[in-house]
């Protein structure tokens, strides 16, 4: 019996649950195309950032301000020039991509104000993006910050994107939320068809030698894949969108764990990074031979079947389980 891996994400139907995640693989064509050739599913291409947007509309309006201030004669030169306000290149990603590849292209926007900057979503949509991840990259450093203001900013942002496209909208988030469930309830009401969960911050470093801070970035381990596998089994079944978990996913098992969570999808980054491409194949098939051991027949069947609602022990999510893991911890000095 052949096991059916298809699974949906963001109304999206995909051919098996493994997409690859932003990062420099998803930046190019050539890397893309080799993503599809490997079987991925899906591929999120790498953010285009808030500041990049403003950054590039500030510059032409500085240089339209200075060409107001010319002689006519010198302004005549100015129609020889390009005026690219905006993030061209990534247009032509997007649109690239869309026509290279078959599987659904889903382009990332990362950012934190509601601002002007967010109409670039209709853009994307219109370079052909089958949907688009909003990445909220946001640390409320600010003693003044409150998380109700806080709150309020993810979902304003969130309203000023969907508000933009009818392509679907998936917000990634990370996990430091008071109440992460309403959070991402309230996400949901503020029209994102999908969660993806979690975002990484990355933390920074200082190094000694220099007397520096410096920015810190490593790939990840399975360890961390912990994080996204509690909170999508307690959404799951919740909330009434799509969850993708990303963070971890380095194995069959860690790919089989998530699902059986109630994740809709997995997104990998940092196993692309370290193994290559040819790494979504050994995961593909490493789900595929467990399902068929365990007589699954299908990944829509399998998912979320032991998500918090559909798990004989409930409390195993929440803080018995963190008393019960504390109190059996054995160490020979303890
Ligand atoms: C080098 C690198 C670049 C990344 N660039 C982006 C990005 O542009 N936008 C984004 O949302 N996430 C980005 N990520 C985060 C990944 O998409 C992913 O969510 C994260 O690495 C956790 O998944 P992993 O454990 O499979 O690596 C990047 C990660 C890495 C390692």
């Amino acid at each position: 019996m052949s096991v059916d891996l298809s699974t949906r994400y963001l109304g999206l139907p995909l051919a098996h649950p493994v997409v690859a995640s932003a990062s420099p693989l998803t930046g190019s064509v050539d890397s893309l195309k080799r993503l599809q050739d490997a079987g991925v599913a899906a591929v999120v291409l790498p953010s285009l950032f808030e500041e990049q947007i403003e950054h590039d509309e500030m510059a032409t309006h500085n240089l339209m301000e200075y060409g107001a201030e010319l002689s006519p004669e010198a302004q005549g030169f100015f129609p020889e020039l390009q005026y690219t306000t905006g993030p061209d290149k990534y247009l032509q990603l997007v649109g690239s991509a869309k026509k290279a590849l078959s599987v659904p292209v889903i382009a990332s926007l990362n950012g934190y104000t509601p601002g002007g900057w967010t109409s670039i979503a209709r853009q994307l949509q219109d370079a052909g993006a089958d949907a688009i991840e909003l990445n909220v990259y946001f640390l409320a450093a600010s003693v003044g910050d409150t998380s109700a203001e806080v709150e309020s900013r993810y979902v304003e942002l969130v309203e000023s994107v969907t508000r933009q496209v009818s392509v679907p909208v998936a917000v990634k988030v990370a996990p430091y939320f008071s109440a992460m469930a309403n959070m991402a309830a309230r996400l949901a009401k503020a029209g994102a068809s999908g969660l993806v969960l979690f975002n990484r911050f990355l933390q920074p470093d200082i190094l000694l030698e220099e007397l520096e801070v410096a920015p810190h970035l490593v790939l990840s381990t399975s360890d961390e894949l912990r994080l996204a596998l509690r909170w999508i089994a307690i959404l799951r079944g919740r909330i009434g969108v799509s969850l993708a978990a990303t963070g971890g996913a380095h194995t069959p098992d860690d790919v089989l764990k998530l699902l059986l969570a109630g994740a809709d999808c997995v997104m990998i980054a940092s196993s692309l990074l370290a193994k290559g491409p040819a790494h979504v194949g050994t995961l593909v098939r490493g789900v595929e031979a467990w399902m068929t051991e365990r007589e699954y027949s299908s990944v829509e069947q399998m998912k979320g079947s032991l998500s918090q609602q559909s798990c004989p022990d409930p409390d195993a999510f929440e803080r018995a389980n963190y008393m019960k893991a504390l109190k059996s911890y054995a160490s020979e000095f303890a």
